[in-house]
């Protein structure tokens, strides 16, 4: 009998790509996903480390699953093998065995391909398993190929881990240092998912633009240059990556946005503060005319580009004229969609120790007139859509029957209705829609092959 594996994922692409790649190492050991933790053989909670309360979020979520995993035992005497992996992991350790003794196994992120042996000593009851190492050899070596059917929009890990240590921020001490995967690995890897019917692929990485890979002859790639060769894959109809680190942007990676088609023009490039003070004490290595001039250089090399931003209001110090300082930046560059956050200090990191910490109140009142902004420029970006026709990869069945859901260029989700006499394949296409409403979180839009049809057969 197939035994039941239940993973929920906290965070980021990279712990999606990780709780795949976990669930590959595992299906070698017979465990098929479960959509479920109730009657699950194996739960994995794939947790995120990067906001505040992340550590006492994932001890309340243990505690309930305490209550299946007893449940589980009482009645049928099967048991359930409980583990914590993903960055609380990796920060908490031994805590969480401390804390929740009913816990079976801890890893970190850079440990699942030791999983077979953890599983097995989880499996012989020889007590709680750790692993929270930094293994010499990378995880990507010891994994096996991916079993899994990806689906038509595929991610990929190039990139792992981070050396920036930016005042604020926990990821350099739980991912570790910075590693890219060889260039031949990462083809490779690419050209099964667009085997396995992926049209598009988004390369992750905690700073995926210094990436540099060694390739088949020694050479060490940039991102542009890998870009530009997974370019050639045929049947790989859209590239995207993600997250990038503003100082890290190359020539090469600039020239690559105007020379490679199936570079989607949409790129997320944090910014996090628009103070040069606030940028320096968060151990940013660019500055505020930096940005902006990199902005703009990526706009003339592909003027369809569009920008998303990472902002965090209340850093340690900030005082209203550098959250106006941000704000002029917004206002500015104009971002189509953003992710914004007050600051929270993280135990261990320097700026948890810097002594002007901004109030509660202030960091609200900021967050909120910054959302304000970067929601109008949201709306906005979405209302000017209206009219176009946009290559819309159609992956999800909408709410309605008949009504399918799939992705813009810009990653905005674009509904549309498939009239009952269009063609039946639509759904894992992309489609060329017409867009004709443009909402606060999304598009509808209409088949423009459809419109082109009913055109023809009024005029017959
Ligand atoms: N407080 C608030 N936001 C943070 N981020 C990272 N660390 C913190 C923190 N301590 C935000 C940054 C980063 C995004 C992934 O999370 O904006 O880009
Ligand atoms: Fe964190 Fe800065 Fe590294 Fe991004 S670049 S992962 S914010 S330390």
């Amino acid at each position: 009998m197939p035994k039941k594996l239940f993973i929920k994922t906290y965070g980021c692409q990279m712990n999606v790509y990780d709780s795949a790649r976990m669930a590959d190492v595992l299906a070698a050991l017979g465990y098929v996903f479960a959509d479920q933790a109730d009657g699950a053989d194996m739960v994995i909670l794939n947790t995120c480390h990067i906001r505040e309360k992340a550590a006492e979020k994932v001890y309340s979520e243990l505690g309930r699953l305490r209550h299946l995993k007893n449940a589980r035992k009482q009645k049928d005497g099967g048991r359930m093998i409980l583990a914590v992996a993903g960055c609380v992991a990796q920060a908490e350790g031994a805590e969480i065995i401390g804390r929740a003794p009913y816990v079976d196994m801890v890893f970190g992120p850079q440990t699942y391909h030791r999983l077979p042996e953890m599983v097995a000593r989880a499996e012989r009851h020889t007590g709680a398993v750790l692993d929270i190492d930094f293994p010499a050899e990378p995880k990507f070596d010891h994994l096996p190929a991916q079993t899994r059917a990806e689906g038509k929009s595929a991610f990929l890990t190039v990139q792992e881990g981070c050396d920036k240590f930016c005042t604020f921020c926990v990821v350099p001490y739980t991912r570790g240092t910075e590693y890219s995967r060889p260039a031949a690995d990462v083809i490779g890897e690419a050209k099964q998912l667009v085997g396995g019917g992926a049209l598009e692929i988004t390369l992750l990485g905690q700073n995926v633009n210094c990436y540099h890979g060694t390739a088949a002859d020694g050479a060490e790639w940039g991102l542009g240059r890998l870009i530009a060769q997974l370019a050639e894959i045929d049947g790989l109809e859209r590239i995207r990556y993600t997250t990038s680190y503003p100082a890290d942007m190359s020539d090469e990676l600039i020239a690559a946005h105007r020379d490679v088609p199936q570079l989607m023009p949409f790129l997320h490039l944090p910014v996090q503060s628009g103070s040069n003070r606030v940028l320096a004490a968060m151990n940013r290595r660019h500055g505020v005319d930096e940005y902006r001039r990199l902005t703009d250089r990526l706009r003339a090399a592909r003027p369809d580009l569009a920008l998303s931003s990472d902002f965090i209001v209340g850093f340690p110090g900030e005082t209203d004229a550098d959250f106006e300082a941000t704000m002029k930046l917004i206002r500015d560059v104009d971002f189509i969609q953003a992710y914004s956050f007050k600051y929270s200090p993280r135990p261990g990191t320097p700026a948890a120790a810097m002594e002007i910490q901004v109030d509660d109140d202030v960091k609200t009142a900021r967050l909120a007139a910054l959302q304000d902004l970067l929601n109008e420029q949201q709306v906005a970006f979405n209302q000017s859509c209206q009219g176009r026709v946009m290559p819309v990869l159609l992956d999800r069945p909408g709410k309605h029957p008949g009504q399918l859901v799939g992705r813009s260029p810009y990653m905005q989700p674009v509904h549309v209705d498939v009239p009952t006499d269009a063609p039946d394949n639509l759904f894992g296409t992309i489609a060329d829609l017409r867009i004709v409403a443009g909402y606060a979180n999304s598009l509808a839009g209409v088949l423009v092959a459809h419109e082109d049809g009913a055109a023809q057969r009024a005029g017959a």
